[in-house]
């Protein structure tokens, strides 16, 4: 059974695409926020595809990374791309790695593939995974939406700026900011109070 949303089944034209853009859309937004961290620290990136751009990035900027992607055709990339970096393949609702702590976590592109339950878990899960004053980021749209995903044509939907405040401040977290990077990606950047 497919827990990738439909990511397995187009992994390699996502690889030949998404998955090899070192400076694809958001780089410069991670890379400001991986700026704020202190150099060491242990970063989860949830769904973190083949680990191009996002964790690249990460680790450029002096962080440790480990990956959790329920693709097993691109954690395996990751795992060629990133061997000293741990990657799990399974789906971050269930993820073996939320039994211990991150200094960090980031989410780029995975919430809001997700039905709205396990959305709501995996922010409680990383809330709760996350270090005292740890940071959080993720992204899904300012707008309470539905849309079919631009690769997989499966239905993707965002719980709303509104929505996804009250689960972030329920769940322990503190919201610094939000803001929009160059491909109008939605960000809601936390910490663990
Ligand atoms: C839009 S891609 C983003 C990948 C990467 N973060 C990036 O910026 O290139 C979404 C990723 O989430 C993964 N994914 C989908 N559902 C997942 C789940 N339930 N748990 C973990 N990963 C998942 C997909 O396999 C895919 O790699």
């Amino acid at each position: 059974m497919d827990r990738s949303n439909g990511y397995e089944k187009i992994s390699s034209f996502f690889m030949r695409g998404r998955g090899q853009a070192v400076s694809g859309i958001g780089s410069s937004s991670v890379r400001a926020w991986a700026k704020t961290l202190a150099a060491g620290s242990d970063v989860l990136d949830l769904g973190c595809g083949t680990g191009i751009p996002i964790t690249k990035i990460l680790i450029e900027e002096g962080l440790a990374v480990h990956g959790i992607d329920a693709s097993p055709s691109l954690a395996r990339t990751f795992h060629e791309n990133f061997p000293n970096m741990p990657i799990a393949c399974e789906p971050a609702e269930e993820s073996s790695f939320f039994d211990r702590k991150f200094d960090h976590i980031i989410a780029w592109g995975l919430i809001f593939l997700l039905p709205e339950a396990a959305q709501i878990r995996v922010i409680e899960k990383a809330a709760n995974a996350l270090n005292k004053s740890g940071k959080f980021i993720f992204t899904s749209p300012a707008m309470a939406i539905s849309w079919s995903d631009a690769m997989t044509d499966l239905p993707s939907r965002s719980l709303g700026a509104e929505k996804y405040r009250e689960v972030i401040s329920a769940s322990g977290l503190f919201l610094i900011e939000e803001f929009e990077d160059e491909g109008e990606n939605h960000y809601y950047n936390c910490f663990k109070i």
